[in-house]
């Protein structure tokens, strides 16, 4: 029996404010093996969940030049990269490449580069990709808007392009539990503080149509009960490296964690859907 789905009425004021003490220029998580295996971890989840790394409805050819926008280990580029022609190019993005591959081993059609996406993308990279991929940047989106982060994502595409950007529902969750007796208030306090506010999810088609592009549509997906706890593993070990980082209360935290693993273990998982948004650039 399902139990314990609280959906997002009852949420503490204290668990949506936690992003407010994240200082501009800031990063929100770290940059260590820790952070990095589980990027590539939750890169495996996805593509598990979505089964496809590009939407169906994104179309490329042999000439296509494709981006990937913190890009983070560059796991999803360079997973993609192996079930496509060498003649398509990739580039990854990301404000610091320290979690890639050394320059020397990547291959000769995909490259990497520095950059802010806050900042105009540099001359050579504007209007030239078919495909431009973001996925997982709630924790750097300013002021619940992401409308900044867009106008860039749009100059670097042609006219046509594809944008598709990839993101844990962190509005519309839910704890699941075996039975109603068991408590999970610790785990969605934990939970909570991770997701912050992020209401810009609820409106993104219209935000994408306001935005200079077209055709705009939210793909959304659930995990199953059988994978739950995975996630909810990996949801955990990333709000411990939050809580590290950004919320600096280590006894509190240290507490919650022990709480929160204790009701994991009783049966209890974080509910998280997924969210893709694809459109093309007017
Ligand atoms: C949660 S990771 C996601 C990585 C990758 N997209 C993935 O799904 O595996 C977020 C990434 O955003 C990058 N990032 C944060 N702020 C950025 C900025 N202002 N410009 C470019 N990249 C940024 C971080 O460096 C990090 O690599």
């Amino acid at each position: 029996m399902d139990g314990a789905t609280n959906g997002t009425g009852e949420r503490s004021p204290e668990g949506s404010n936690t992003y407010t003490s994240i200082k501009q220029g800031t990063y929100a998580l770290k940059r260590d093996f820790n952070a990095s295996t589980r990027l590539t971890a939750q890169h495996y989840l996805w593509k598990d969940v979505l089964k496809f790394e590009l939407h169906p409805s994104i179309s490329i050819g042999p000439d296509s030049h494709i981006a990937d926008v913190a890009t983070g280990n560059g796991i999803w580029l360079l997973d993609l990269m192996q079930n496509l022609p060498s003649t398509i190019k990739l580039d990854g993005f990301d404000i610091s490449l320290d979690q890639c591959p050394p320059d020397a081993w990547l291959p000769d059609n995909v490259n990497m580069h520095t950059w802010d996406l806050f900042e105009e993308p540099p001359a050579r990279f504007v209007g030239v990709f078919d495909v431009v991929h973001i996925r997982l940047i709630t924790v750097a989106v300013r002021n619940n808007d992401p409308r900044p982060i867009l106008a860039n994502l749009h100059r670097l595409l042609k006219p046509g392009g594809y944008i598709q950007w990839d993101e844990a529902d962190s509005v519309d969750w839910s704890v699941r539990s075996v039975h109603h007796s068991v408590d999970t208030q610790a785990v969605e306090r934990l939970f909570q503080q991770l997701c912050g506010t992020h209401d810009w999810k609820r409106n993104m088609v219209q935000i994408l149509n306001s935005s200079g592009f077209h055709g705009s549509l939210t793909h959304r997906v659930e995990y199953g009960r059988s994978m739950a706890r995975f996630w909810s593993d990996m949801y955990m070990s990333t709000w411990e490296e939050f809580a590290k980082v950004v919320l600096k209360n280590p006894e509190e935290s240290h507490m919650l964690g022990v709480n929160a693993m204790e009701q994991v273990r009783d049966g209890s998982a974080i509910n998280c859907a997924k969210l893709v948004w694809v459109a093309q650039k007017v």
